[in-house]
């Protein structure tokens, strides 16, 4: 599905969500960049790389890390390493075909790991996190930045209009042939975890220190969960 909507997938993104969706991601990197250890970061799912630039350009008054991108789709990816050769950051984010359920990274790599908009569409979503957990250093983040639905009175019917009747509708008439891929987008979300799951599911999995921020409304969350020490 991402290797079909690989060529509309950064104008869709950012037109559906009226460019929303980039502070969200920034949000991200900041959270994340403000306590990470230095070394390596693991962007899951990269797609067409927006964190893993976003890590890489990091922020002031810290030293930018490097980064490794992640994805199965070859499409995606091709336009990632563009705009990364674009952004003038090759020597410092490198993406790699993989698959998330099995990375090719040895135990406690990473100073830090993250996945935006990737974890839902996992095939196996417990499997995912332990290996962002694994593949993370003891101390180091592990966040998610994923759609939720908003609870609140007004906002939630009004957004499950848009999210149900409009989106698909926008999505279909520019995808041209891959509209299924935007009927996909409400239904998986209304279909995955919620925040409370979500965080439960973490702290399951053995993070420790898990949170979860609403953003905008609660149309997206940040999660975030920090390996523990062997001895905490
Ligand atoms: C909605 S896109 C998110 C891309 C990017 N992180 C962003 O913020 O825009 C989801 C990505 O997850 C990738 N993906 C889904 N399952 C995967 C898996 N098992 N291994 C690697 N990538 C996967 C897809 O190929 C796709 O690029």
């Amino acid at each position: 599905m991402f290797d079909r909507v690989a060529p509309r997938y950064d104008f869709l993104n950012h037109f559906l969500s009226a460019g929303i969706d980039r502070l969200w991601r920034r949000r991200l990197v900041r959270t994340l960049l403000r306590t990470a250890a230095p070394g390596e970061i693991l962007d899951v799912a990269t797609g067409t790389a927006d964190l893993a630039i976003g890590l890489a350009r990091g922020r002031r008054g810290v030293p930018a890390p490097e980064v490794v991108g992640v994805d199965f789709s070859g499409e995606m990816l091709k336009i990632g390493e563009e705009k990364v050769r674009r952004a003038h950051l090759a020597d410092r984010v490198r993406l790699i075909k993989a698959d998330a359920l099995n990375l090719p990274f040895e135990d406690n790599r990473f100073a830090a790991s993250a996945v935006a908009f990737g974890i839902r569409n996992m095939a196996d979503t417990e499997r995912a996190l332990a290996e962002m957990i694994r593949v993370t250093r003891p101390g180091g983040a592990v966040m998610i930045l994923e759609f939720s639905m908003p609870t609140l009175p007004v906002a939630a019917p009004l957004y499950r209009f848009y999210f149900r009747s409009v989106l698909p509708k926008i999505g279909r008439f520019f995808s041209k042939g891959s509209g299924t891929s935007y009927a996909y987008l409400p239904a998986s979300v209304q279909a995955f975890d919620t925040p409370k799951q979500m965080t439960a599911r973490m702290t399951r999995l053995g993070l420790a220190d898990v949170s979860a921020r609403p953003l905008t409304f609660g149309i997206a969350s940040l999660y975030r969960g920090r390996k523990p020490f062997r001895d905490e």
